[in-house]
């Protein structure tokens, strides 16, 4: 903790931590690690505590009489939607329940406003000269993944604690027509943690766009997924955008992955009950209705929003000690030493490592080549290319804590030594 920044060592002695660091990752490889921090998925004791589903649901029909088993209801379960809409603070007509990925609503979106337009468009997004994307890094690589397969165009703009820089993507976004939208993760970003502010929500709602049919793709992925008891509770983007006059410019998605099973969970949209009609127009020439058993087991499981909310603070006492860990072995191995800084975040699935500029990728090399799997540095920007090199993403909820302390321990050792080893030139 007392530590000297490197920058201030004489000569000697950083050698000598060079020296110190290179028997300490020595003697790690003799470890035979086997360790993974990549993986931003619920551990098997999280997904233990949904396996009620597995026995439900005990009825075939909702309270309002509809048999789930049968085709229709494109919108999803009302129940369902009822219960999702309190909790995502808006109304159940502006929410669609349906399988079970946000991700593929989000897909879906973009595909459909690259073919036909959105309901404010002049024309469909694939008419268009070029298109491009606001993106805050670091970010979700699957949104950009997702972009560049449409061959959406990218521009950073940089995430701070309160969400992207508004500023930057203001001035982006008013005089360039080609800007059809942004990402946002709202409430403890994929990776940053950030949670944004209701100013910096409202400037966004509000903010006058070049595009005429802007869209903010508002991914609350981690809505419900705090780490204290102080529970951040997102900004009102659909109010807000309505009140500012652009009330079809977010699209709002969530899902119960990381509540429920990541894998036969229930995946939201929100939006306009305009925007609502055109996703389902499009969504209803290739589907007759979602998976309605699912949405009652999901009904059933949880009763209420607050049973949702119940079930989240279970969720937090099994991972909270384990981010609690993350933070623990990096301040104890790095603290004062200038050569990395992280955030503690107050909820969602990561934690955000900034190295020294440089030797990101080099940390982790070095980390795997002793057997601790880590996100490839560059993950979390665009084309995978951190200007930087400098940022790295930690992943601790899968493995148990005895496994995030493990691999913390040989981060750090990995980070030292990349840093001893710029700062000496070695
Ligand atoms: C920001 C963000 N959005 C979406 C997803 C995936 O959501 P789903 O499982 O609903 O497709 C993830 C998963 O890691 C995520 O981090």
């Amino acid at each position: 903790m007392n530590a000297t920044p490197l920058a201030d060592l004489s000569a000697d002695d950083l050698a000598t931590l060079l020296d110190e660091q290179r028997a300490a990752y020595e003697e790690l490889k003799t470890r035979g690690l086997k360790l993974d921090l990549t993986r931003g998925k619920p551990s098997a004791q999280q997904l233990d505590l949904a396996d009620d589903l597995l026995r439900l649901p005990t009825s075939t029909r909702d309270s309002k009489g509809v048999d789930v088993r049968n085709y229709g209801g494109l919108e999803g379960l009302a129940d369902l939607r009822e219960m999702f809409a309190e909790l995502l603070w808006v109304d159940p007509e502006q929410v669609v329940a349906g399988g079970s990925s946000s991700l593929t609503m989000m897909r879906d979106c973009l595909f459909y406003l690259t073919l036909f337009g959105a309901v404010d468009s002049e024309r469909p997004w694939g008419q268009e000269e070029k298109v491009r994307f606001v993106c805050p890094v670091p970010g979700y690589d699957r949104h950009f993944t997702l972009l560049e397969s449409l061959g959406i165009e990218m521009v950073t703009v940089p995430m701070h604690e309160d969400g992207p820089d508004v500023d930057a993507v203001t001035a982006l976004v008013a005089d360039d027509p080609s800007i059809k939208g942004m990402w946002i993760v709202p409430t403890y970003a994929n990776p940053s943690g950030s949670i944004v502010s209701q100013d910096v929500a409202a400037r966004l709602a509000a903010m006058p766009t070049a595009a005429p049919d802007f869209k903010i793709f508002w991914d609350n992925a981690y809505a419900l997924h705090h780490l204290t008891e102080d529970e951040a509770k997102s900004a009102d983007i659909l109010t807000l955008a309505s009140a500012a006059g652009h009330p079809h410019r977010p699209i709002m998605f969530a899902s119960t992955s990381k509540i429920t099973f990541a894998g036969a969970g229930v995946a939201f949209l929100a939006a306009s009950t305009d925007n609502v009609a055109w996703y389902l127009g499009h969504l209803g020439n290739g589907s007759i209705g979602p998976d309605k058993v699912n949405h009652l087991r999901h009904v059933e499981f949880f009763g209420d929003a607050q049973g949702v909310r119940d079930h989240m603070a279970r969720h937090r006492e099994i991972i909270a000690p384990k981010f609690a860990e993350v933070d623990r072995v990096l301040t104890e191995r790095l603290g004062g030493r200038g050569v990395a800084t992280w955030n503690t975040p107050t909820g969602g699935y990561f934690v955000n490592l900034d190295v020294v500029p440089g030797t990101a990728s080099r940390v982790v090399e070095l980390a795997k080549a002793v057997g601790v799997a880590l996100t490839p540095a560059g993950s979390s920007f665009p084309y995978r290319q951190d200007p930087e090199d400098t940022n790295i993403r930690l992943a601790p909820t899968m493995p148990p804590v005895e496994e995030v302390t493990a691999a913390m321990d040989a981060v750090a050792t990995c980070v030292l030594l990349a840093a001893a080893e710029k700062a000496a030139g070695a």
